[in-house]
């Protein structure tokens, strides 16, 4: 009987341990260095002395040229080498949202994430350098999309697909001005101005999104669809940049804009609370403008619309509408699953402080929600993503001691420049693609697509929607780790 006593001490001093383990920290403020590093991996154009991320050499140095405009920088947007304006603005809102959020927060890296922001305000500023004129993509994505090849050797067709007065695109165009807005705020007392570059060019470019009204698939179909049409149509980019542009010149006519469209989004985007992301916004909508109505008259349709969005995500609400695997990662339908993770979880961080200023809780019907159980479920999906779930696997690269070997990404996959000067052709990659070699350059910081439903992660390359990185999965991420950066010991729980 001994021996069962000294099992149950051992079963015992293993459950602590587990327990132990389970509340541990993640390292944030390494997290948070390396979700900003990432973007450097995802860099076009001339890449600039004190570039980080060495293996990534100069690509795509003649974008714009089909057009006579100079549309090199900017981001490719995931694994591929193409340059979508529209989900590359939404990643660049973002990162400034997270930078006016939390960026007091983030010590050395606050210059980091603004070097990251301006590599893409950069070259939103070219893309809309033409008065009516707004890109919205360069690079042809199908035939982009038929090659595994490397960006430095890219010789696909660099198509520019740029929305004018006939051929509009008011949801590209309007994110694009949000961009430069939020981006403009960030700057403010950095950089005078490039801030007031910013919004000049921001009002000009609201102005021609709002005047010239399209959705950008009739314009520019090819060169955005499948990939990222716009399904939730353009009405709530236009308030969400009017929105931006309120916060940032306080003029009373984008205010007006927000009060006479936000009850006229278009369904069923109007009525989805449980989503934010490149295609919808009216979460974020409703969480932004709460920051400055919450208790004041004009708190309605928002801070109630914005209650809905905590009611409809946080997993105990009778009326969520998202699902959570076992292990505790929230999921939404489609692919790229921990965008949503990302995205929604930035909300709830975001909302909880607005409600911790105003003393305020939600109630959901049955129970009751405070800011700080907000904070608790934000915690819960950013652990869950470095690494507190059934696979033991951060799904950051290279944070942590298991992470993703074979990402979707054809930069990281194929060998660098340096290491393999030759080109490397279109369909001469493929054996890389096939390969099951562990990628030979480490995309430090690259959120991938994440685990399915069963918590499951098989790390296969060929897997696009669990294996590929986007900008937008990282771009919320960097506002989440600074706060968690600077209060880690938050609870942990699902
Ligand atoms: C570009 O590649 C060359 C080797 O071909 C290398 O010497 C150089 O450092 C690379 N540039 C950057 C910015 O990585
Ligand atoms: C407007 O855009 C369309 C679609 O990109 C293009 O075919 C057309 O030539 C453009 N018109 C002008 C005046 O630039
Ligand atoms: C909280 O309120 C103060 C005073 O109005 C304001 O300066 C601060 O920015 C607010 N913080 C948040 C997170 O809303
Ligand atoms: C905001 O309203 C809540 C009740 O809804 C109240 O408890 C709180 O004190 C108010 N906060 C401010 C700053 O007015």
């Amino acid at each position: 009987m001994g021996n069962g006593k000294c099992m149950s001490l051992l079963t015992l001093v293993g459950m602590v341990m587990v327990m132990l383990h389970k509340v541990a920290s993640q390292d944030y403020g390494d997290a948070l260095s390396k979700c900003i590093l990432f973007f450097e991996g995802q860099r076009s154009g001339k890449l600039p002395s004190n570039q980080r991320m060495i293996w990534r050499n100069d690509s795509a140095l003649s974008d714009g040229s089909d057009v006579g405009m100079d549309l090199s920088g900017g981001y490719y947007d995931a694994g591929d080498n193409v340059k979508f304006n529209f989900p590359m603005a939404f990643s660049t809102t973002m990162l400034a949202w997270s930078v006016l959020e939390f960026g007091q927060y983030m010590g050395s890296d606050q210059q980091n994430a603004l070097d990251s922001i301006r590599w893409a305000a950069d070259y939103l500023l070219k893309s809309t350098d033409v008065p009516g004129k707004v890109t919205a993509a360069v690079g042809n994505p199908k035939a982009d999309h038929n090659c595994w090849e490397r960006p430095e050797d890219m010789d696909t067709p660099r198509t520019s697909y740029v929305v004018n007065q006939t051929h509009p695109g008011s949801e590209v165009s309007a994110e694009t001005a949000a961009a430069l807005a939020a981006s403009s705020l960030v700057f403010n007392s950095a950089d005078p101005a490039y801030s007031k570059a910013l919004i000049d060019r921001a009002e000009e470019v609201f102005d021609f999104a709002d005047k010239f009204r399209g959705n950008y698939k009739d314009s520019v179909g090819e060169g955005v669809c499948p990939f990222y049409c716009d399904s939730s149509g353009y009405l709530d980019e236009l308030v969400w940049a009017a929105a931006w542009l309120f916060k940032v010149t306080n003029e009373q006519k984008y205010w007006g804009f927000v009060q006479d469209n936000i009850a006229h989004l278009p369904k069923p985007a109007a009525d989805s609370f449980a989503e934010f992301g490149w295609d919808a916004k009216n979460a974020g909508i409703n969480v932004l403008v709460s920051g400055w109505v919450m208790n004041t008259t004009t708190s309605d349709p928002y801070v109630p619309q914005a209650n809905k969005f905590v009611c409809s995500v946080l997993p105990e609400s009778p009326d969520k509408s998202v699902t959570y695997s076992a292990g505790g990662l929230l999921f939404k339908p489609g692919g790229s699953n921990t965008q949503h993770a990302t995205a929604l979880s930035f909300l709830l961080l975001v909302y909880a402080q607005y409600l911790k200023n105003h003393s305020g809780t939600i109630s959901c019907g049955t129970f009751d929600a405070t800011p700080s159980r907000l904070e608790q479920v934000a915690k819960g999906q950013v652990d869950y993503i470095l690494g507190n779930n059934p696979m033991g696997m951060s799904y950051m690269v290279g944070f942590s001691q298991k992470f993703p070997q074979r990402i979707h990404h054809r930069a990281s996959s194929l060998p660098s420049v340096g290491d393999h000067p030759e080109h490397i052709q279109c369909k001469d990659g493929t054996p890389y693609f096939q390969s099951n070699n562990p990628n030979p350059n480490v995309l430090t910081g690259a959120i991938v697509g994440g685990p399915d439903m069963n918590d499951q992660f098989p790390d296969d390359r060929s897997n696009a929607p669990e294996s590929e990185p986007t900008t937008y999965i990282n771009a919320p991420f960097v506002g989440i780790l600074a706060y968690f950066k600077a209060f880690p010991k938050l609870r942990t729980s699902i």
